[in-house]
């Protein structure tokens, strides 16, 4: 692709409203597995080895164009304040890809693409010398999309509306993916005409123009019509989340995962994992996730942007999120795990335990019924059952450092800010509001009284009422 990345540019059209959405949210920022449409195409262009991009935006663009530079910082944002179809968006992005050999267009609702088909298509267009080629594909019920009207070794593109009953029947349908030669392009755009069922500028009624100038053009018919699936309901972008949801699945137990359930099973577009891991039923995957090899993932768990080494065993009921777990620790169930907490290796935490924002060092435990807030937890140490790190003070949130080997007793609270030095016992029920120096113990309660007799003098008490 060497001699591509500098020959072509790629214009990706997402100014449009999508109408039948119905939604407040611009079109391409829908998502299907937790990302918008417009990632799909960008990622993979991405990876095909672009690099000059533009998107055109115009409905609701300030919203595209934010996610744009926060997801694709570098990606070039274009726009088409009114929409007046997509002849009209290509007129507008010409100042940018005048400068280029060539231009692929891309529309911005088919998140289905795949990289390698749009390669092919790239360098069938170079090979045959082509001015403008698109990419076409059967369907058996080609309602709404444009038809590709073949007469000899001419072809042109009519869309449903402006079709006659005969070319309707016409199944081989235009795509929307274009490459052009920018100066074929350049030569016919202002002779684009919006004197059709629309009122629109058709960037289709660009190959009949190229080709009436001599130049050669070309519909590549693509075999597999998935991937150009268009979004333009809601129903559509429900079929296109199930097609991308096997896609990934289809992936990940081609290189050695698991799942045993996959229907159940969902793993975003950005997560990674290792070989020899098992995915039980009802586990979600998302975001920047990256799973090491040899890891058991119980079910129910959701995962978000968080890291698990090799051989990490989360039991079920999980949910882990921008945060990290260390090789061979054991997770759950019913554990919440949040905010950039770290588990070392080793780590032990399970049965209704909350992980926020700290450090749990290698071999550390923390079992049963505790929350742990803004802490750092030695190595080795041992959290009792009902423990609480009282972070918060109504203001503002404070740090407890618990030192290695400790035995934490149960219902211990530590009320924060508080410091606990190596080889600490705590009595359990304490509340711990000083320091407790190395190799102490710590206790902080009531003393006990025992009063002898009390529950026999109690019956006599109740009798007489
Ligand atoms: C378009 C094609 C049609 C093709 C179909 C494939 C035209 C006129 N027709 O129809 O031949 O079969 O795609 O899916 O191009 N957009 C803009 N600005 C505009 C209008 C649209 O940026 O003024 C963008 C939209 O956001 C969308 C893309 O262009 O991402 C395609 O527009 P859409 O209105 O969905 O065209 P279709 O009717 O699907
Ligand atoms: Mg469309």
């Amino acid at each position: 692709m060497q001699h591509e990345q500098k020959r072509f540019c790629v214009l990706i059209l997402a100014a449009g409203k999508g109408t039948r959405m119905r939604s407040k949210t611009p079109k391409v920022l829908h998502k299907i597995m937790e990302e918008p449409l417009l990632y799909y195409p960008l990622s993979e262009l991405r990876s095909a080895g672009f690099n000059d991009i533009s998107v055109m935006v115009g409905f609701s663009g300030e919203t595209v164009e934010e996610w744009i530079k926060n997801e694709f910082p570098g990606i070039n944002v274009l726009w088409q304040r009114e929409q007046l179809g997509t002849g009209h968006a290509a007129k507008l992005a010409q100042e940018w890809w005048k400068d280029y050999e060539n231009v692929v267009i891309l529309p911005g609702d088919t998140p289905l693409i795949k990289a390698d088909t749009l390669k092919k298509f790239i360098n069938a267009h170079v090979e045959k010398n082509n001015r403008c080629s698109f990419l076409s594909f059967d369907l058996t019920d080609p309602t709404g999309y444009g038809r590709v009207i073949r007469d000899g070794m001419s072809v042109r593109i009519v869309e449903h509306k402006d079709a006659t009953p005969d070319e309707r029947k016409c199944r081989e349908v235009n795509s929307g993916m274009y490459v052009f030669s920018t100066e074929a392009l350049s030569a016919v755009i202002d002779d684009l005409k919006c004197m059709n069922s629309q009122k629109e500028y058709y960037l289709p009624d660009a190959v009949a123009l190229i080709e009436k100038n001599g130049g050669r053009t070309d519909a590549v018919k693509a075999s597999d019509p998935t991937e150009f699936l268009g979004i333009n309901d809601p129903n559509q972008l429900a079929e296109a989340a199930a097609v991308m949801k096997k896609r990934i699945l289809d992936k990940w137990m081609g290189s050695g995962v698991r799942c045993n359930d996959p229907l159940s099973i969902w793993i975003g577009p950005r997560v990674c994992i290792g070989e020899d891991t098992e995915i039980q039923p009802n586990v979600q995957l998302w975001g920047e996730t990256s799973i090491g090899s040899g890891c058991r993932i119980g079910s129910f768990t959701v995962l978000q942007d968080s890291v698990l080494e090799d051989n990490v065993e989360i039991i079920g009921s999980v949910r882990i999120k921008k945060s990290k777990v260390g090789e061979s620790s054991i997770v759950g169930p019913f554990v919440f795990i949040r905010d950039g907490a770290e588990l070392h290796q080793n780590v032990h935490v399970g049965r209704f335990v909350e992980i926020k924002k700290s450090i749990v060092r290698k071999g550390a435990k923390v079992p049963h019924l505790s929350y742990v807030g803004d802490a750092d937890i030695g190595e080795h140490t041992n959290i009792g059952a009902g423990t609480i790190t009282c972070n918060y003070d109504g203001e503002k949130k404070n740090f407890t450092k618990i030192g290695n080997n400790c035995f934490v007793g149960s219902d211990t609270m530590f009320v924060a800010p508080v410091n606990i030095g190596d080889n600490v016992v705590t009595a359990a029920g304490s509340v711990i509001t000083q320091d407790i120096p190395e190799g102490a113990l710590g206790v902080a309660r009531a003393k006990q009284k025992n009063i002898e007799g009390w529950s026999s003098r109690r019956k006599i008490h109740k009798g007489g009422n």
